[in-house]
């Protein structure tokens, strides 16, 4: 770690420091792209979990993202410290991103809705029981809009005295492609206090921005804005989503192709061709929770009508995942008891260990249910990750789940395939030989429309895609 010294040396060159709360899969990565585009800043990401700070000071990082080793390597140590020295870090520094998790409430009023934001109130009591300076205090959590008028008043009401300034800078990264997200995003938006001091602090965290991104990326709005545009933007990307679903069911029973259908449309510039991929259901850790609070906050500010038209697509969302589910059955004599069935990806989508709320969850649980027994391959996601997903213990896997070192020995003796991650390895399988070791009739579920389905059928199998005959 660095030595009081070189702390003490930054101060009086006023050179700001940066203190992250929350080393999850945004604090993380974000905090080592601030670190290594500005080298003069100092930036310590701090976390109550010492196993993950252990783990971020290590070479095998807590989190699987392209191209993040790299970065975290060339910062860390120089500008970049992680730690579970909280109050320490947070004393010392001039401006604070609260990074932590916003999950969906699971009990009292609001729960399966509202966010639950103790871990952000818990962060804005530390800030203020701390002290050490005037700070500026960042809500990078994906929050409620209205959560800073909270942070606020817990930071106002500090015996210590000193000054806070409270603004909004989401972040839009997705998982899998997060450096280059934050590398070269299309905006950033920070919101921000419409008066003088809280102009001057929305210009400093600019500041940090301009760094490597362009003026012109760079979108200030007050703070409820910029607070209501990131759940906004994830409930319109989710929508997508489960429109482009919604028509694969009617694909499936026209002799339509969802593919060819989304090529279509997506030539139309006012369309656009993004976000149209039908696939077994989105997953990820905020989609379905961000469109739940979204729902939650139109309840809450009388708009029944608001809400209900947002929740039909996590509804959608659900009916899609139980679809697959549907058609696995219904393809395969309506029983899957005793079948061995191979899941090839967990992850919710390629390139990322991460599996919450992945899709695979609710197949697997369903599987299961209908006595099926799985041999489970993902290139990066661990078994200890799966189970605990499932809510099955080591015990209780035995003999129904197998975790498999590559996708071919998953296939091996199989009956079907539910391919669920388009991870690109899956692409080169020798399907001919796969197919060779598989009972017969051999089944290909591919619910994410990797893989050729004619190709499939050439090697032998019933092939089923999503949004195709
Ligand atoms: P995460 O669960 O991976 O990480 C959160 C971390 O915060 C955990 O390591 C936890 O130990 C730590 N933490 C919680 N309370 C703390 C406290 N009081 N003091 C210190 N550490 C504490 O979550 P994440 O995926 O990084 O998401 C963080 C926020 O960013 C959420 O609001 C999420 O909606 C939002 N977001 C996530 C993504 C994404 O791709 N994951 C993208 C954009 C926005
Ligand atoms: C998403 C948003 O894209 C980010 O901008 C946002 O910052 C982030 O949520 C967040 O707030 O957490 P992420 O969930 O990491 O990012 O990944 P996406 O690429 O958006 O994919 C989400 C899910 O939708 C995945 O399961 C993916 O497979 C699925 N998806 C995506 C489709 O089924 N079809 C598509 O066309 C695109």
């Amino acid at each position: 770690m660095e030595s009081q010294d070189s702390k003490y040396i930054g101060r009086v060159l006023g050179l700001m420091r940066i203190c992250c709360i929350g080393a999850g899969y945004v604090g993380g990565p974000t905090m080592a792209m601030i670190a290594q585009k500005c080298p003069n800043l100092t930036v310590a990401v701090v976390d109550l979990n010492q196993e993950r700070i252990d783990a971020w000071n290590s070479d095998d990082l807590p989190i699987y993202e392209p191209g993040l080793l790299g970065v975290v390597q060339e910062a860390r140590g120089r500008n970049l410290f992680f730690s579970t020295d909280i109050d320490e870090n947070l004393k010392e520094a001039d401006v604070v991103f609260i990074s932590v998790n916003t999950p969906t409430k699971d009990y009292g009023s609001g729960a399966g809705q509202a966010a639950d934001l103790r871990y952000v109130e818990s962060c804005a009591r530390r800030i203020a029981e701390v002290g050490g300076g005037d700070k500026i205090v960042v809500e990078k959590s994906t929050v409620p809009v209205r959560t800073a008028h909270m942070v606020k008043e817990i930071l106002s009401e500090s015996p210590n005295g000193h000054a806070y300034q409270v603004v909004s800078n989401p972040e839009f990264l997705a998982e899998g492609t997060a450096m280059r997200d934050l590398a070269n995003p299309d905006r950033v938006l920070i919101g921000g206090g419409t008066d003088e001091e809280g102009r001057k602090a929305v210009e400093q965290v600019a500041g940090i921005y301009r760094n490597w991104i362009p003026e012109e990326s760079i979108i200030t709005t007050n703070l409820w804005s910029s607070e209501l545009s990131k759940l906004t933007a994830n409930a319109f990307l989710a929508q997508r989503i489960s429109s482009i679903n919604a028509i694969s069911a009617l694909c499936e029973a026209t002799g339509a192709d969802v593919d060819e259908v989304a090529r279509a449309i997506g030539t139309d510039s006012r369309i656009g061709p993004k976000f149209l991929k039908s696939s077994v259901g989105f997953g990820g850790s905020c989609f379905q929770k961000d469109i739940l609070n979204l729902t939650y906050l139109c309840g809450h500010f009388g708009l029944p009508e608001v809400a209900s038209y947002w929740s039909q697509v996590v509804e959608m969302n659900d009916y899609q995942k139980e679809r697959f589910v549907g058609r696995i059955l219904d393809n395969m004599f309506n029983t899957v008891s005793g079948k061995s069935i191979a899941i090839l990806g967990y992850a919710f989508k390629k390139d990322t260990n991460d599996v919450r709320e992945s899709p695979a969850i609710a197949v697997c649980q369903r599987l299961l249910e209908e006595k099926a027994d799985l041999r489970i391959y993902d290139p990066k996601v661990k078994a200890t990750s799966i189970l605990y997903s499932l809510g099955w213990t080591e015990e209780e896997a035995s003999g129904r789940i197998t975790f498999c070192g590559d996708a071919e020995e998953a296939c091996q003796g199989t009956h079907a395939i539910a391919l669920l991650t388009e991870w690109d390895e899956f692409k080169d399988i020798d399907f001919d030989g796969v197919f060779d070791k598989m009972s017969k009739p051999a089944y290909f579920f591919d619910g994410r429309n990797l893989i050729d389905p004619e190709l499939l059928r050439k090697a032998g199998f019933r092939a089923f895609a999503i949004g195709k005959e």
